[in-house]
């Protein structure tokens, strides 16, 4: 990453990047591609079909109202809706799926989770995961993310923010599908992404 600061609604952080996204809601990273998309909707844009495992790193609930307003979303629904929504679009995928999250939500989220501890940002975490044999993974982020980068040859990233999932597919020369509710965010991975070596 160019190592601007970590910021992930751009809100007052002075970072001005172009608009970058098409009229159709997409963009295109030399990894993938980028697209708005809320997904609280319950819904999965098609465009990840062509992922074969998901890893993001989640809203928590202290942050999901912040979150909602950088995104401009007025009408967001309540912090227990969205894990619902989430769970709803879990169930309708087959394909691994890495969630990092608050261990707080252990009896939220989708049932059948193999849980992990790890860290997020030196922050106790832990991994939701689905659709997978049991796993072992790195306890420190970014290692966990790489190796979820190794293994799977596109990985799809629906709270996207910044884009450090597609940053680290890019790097282990993997495809990416990164989407986020905030417009802004996909602006600034898409102008990111073109500094990528
Ligand atoms: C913890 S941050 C993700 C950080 C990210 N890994 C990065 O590299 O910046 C959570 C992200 O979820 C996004 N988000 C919150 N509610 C959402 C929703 N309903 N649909 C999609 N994205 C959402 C926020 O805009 C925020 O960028």
């Amino acid at each position: 990453m160019k190592g601007r600061p970590y910021h992930s609604g751009l809100k007052n952080s002075g970072i001005v990047v172009p608009d970058l996204v098409f009229r159709s809601g997409t963009t295109i990273l030399p990894n993938g591609i980028a697209l708005v998309h809320d997904i609280s909707t319950g819904t999965l844009p098609e465009a990840f079909s062509e992922c074969d495992a998901i890893y993001s790193e989640m809203p928590w609930r202290a942050g999901y109202d912040e979150f909602n307003n950088r995104a401009g979303m007025n009408n967001a629904i309540p912090f227990n809706e969205f894990i619902n929504k989430v769970n709803a679009v879990i169930a309708q995928l087959e394909i691994p799926i890495f969630l990092v999250w608050s261990k707080t939500l252990k009896n939220r989220v989708a049932p059948d989770a193999y849980i992990q501890p790890v860290t997020l940002h030196k922050q106790p975490a832990v991994i939701f995961a689905w659709n997978v044999d049991g796993f072992d993974l790195p306890f420190e982020w970014p290692d966990y993310v790489q190796a979820i980068c190794k293994k799977y040859n596109c990985i799809g990233d629906w709270c996207c923010g910044y884009g450090s999932t597609a940053y680290y597919a890019h790097q282990e020369k993997k495809r990416t599908v990164a989407s986020d509710v905030n417009r802004n965010c996909i602006n600034y991975l898409a102008d990111e992404s073109q500094g990528w070596k």
